[in-house]
């Protein structure tokens, strides 16, 4: 759901973009009988099989990052007034909040992990660059930083917070559908997942307005709530603006005493049975 004007990638960006999702398909179809051979007796439902998918980020899979990583702070994030404004909003959103466990998901060199770790226990960043994830290390020795390439590396357990920023739309399609189920069943009752991404198009797999959907879609057929849904108009390179999403999984209603009900009567205990005197 475009509502903006979104600049365009160049006709060679989308050309690259085309050919590698065609290519994806093909494979995946191709690979799709033996994956159902792979899968003979084992249940849906196990979650190994169940989360198993190709990793495909067309153009921007894990070569790409690593090469850019190969200079500290590739993306300029001091001098950028979007990383900025991003890191503001996702800030804002958490004022007065703490959280148990964290993830954040794509935690480059842990520029947002900084703020994330005076509100929360715990904080595991993961990234796809090795060289990333060390640098958040060095930056941030109160939190995990672990090398894993998502969704097919997911970590273990639930969270009550889980931050993806500039990170989903690497995602082709499946891959994305599968992740993002992933990361949604890993939500604690009144947790939180916050997603901010970038509208402009670089020929990356997907685009900001359809992870955004698509996630909301997600979110809502789970029963979550989501409680921020915004555009921010004009930010960003090209102007092309961001979106921003709060997803939040409600806590279990409480279990309320019913007053005013009178109490079940007891059943009459039998005593034991007289013994009959001879
Ligand atoms: C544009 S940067 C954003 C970094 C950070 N989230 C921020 O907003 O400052 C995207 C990051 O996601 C990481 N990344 C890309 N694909 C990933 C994947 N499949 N799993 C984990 N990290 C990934 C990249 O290495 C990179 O650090």
């Amino acid at each position: 759901m475009a509502e903006f004007p979104t600049p365009r990638a160049s006709v060679a960006d989308r050309a690259r973009r085309a050919a590698r999702l065609t290519l994806s398909a093909a494979v995946r179809a191709t690979a799709a009988p033996l994956r159902a051979i792979a899968r003979t007796g084992r249940a849906d439902t196990e979650p190994r099989w169940a989360e198993a998918t190709w990793l495909w980020q067309p153009g921007w899979g894990r070569g790409t990052h690593d090469r850019l990583y190969r200079r500290p702070d590739p993306y300029r994030i001091g001098a950028s007034t979007y990383e900025q404004q991003k890191y503001g909003t996702v800030m804002d959103a958490l004022t007065g909040r703490r959280f148990a466990r964290t993830l954040e998901v794509g935690c480059g060199e842990g520029d947002l992990s900084v703020r994330l770790a005076g509100h929360t226990d715990v904080l595991l960043g993961v990234d796809i660059s090795a060289a990333a994830v060390e640098r958040a290390a060095a930056r941030v020795p109160a939190g995990t930083f672990v090398r894993r390439t998502l969704p097919h590396e997911m970590p273990d357990g639930t969270f009550d917070l889980i931050v993806c920023t500039d990170v989903l739309y690497y995602w082709e399609p499946v891959t994305f559908r599968v992740g993002t189920a992933a990361l949604l069943d890993r939500l604690r009752p009144g947790g939180m997942l916050l997603a901010y991404h970038y509208r402009g198009d670089f020929g990356q797999a997907g685009t900001a307005d359809r992870v955004h959907d698509e996630l909301r879609a997600a979110a809502r057929a789970r029963g979550l709530d989501v409680e921020v849904h915004t555009h921010r108009d004009g930010v960003g390179p090209g102007a092309a603006g961001a979106r921003f999403d709060v997803v939040a999984a409600p806590l279990p209603a409480p279990v309320r005493p019913v007053h005013g009900v009178p109490a079940p009567r007891r059943p009459e205990v039998a005593g034991p049975a007289p013994v009959p005197r001879t």
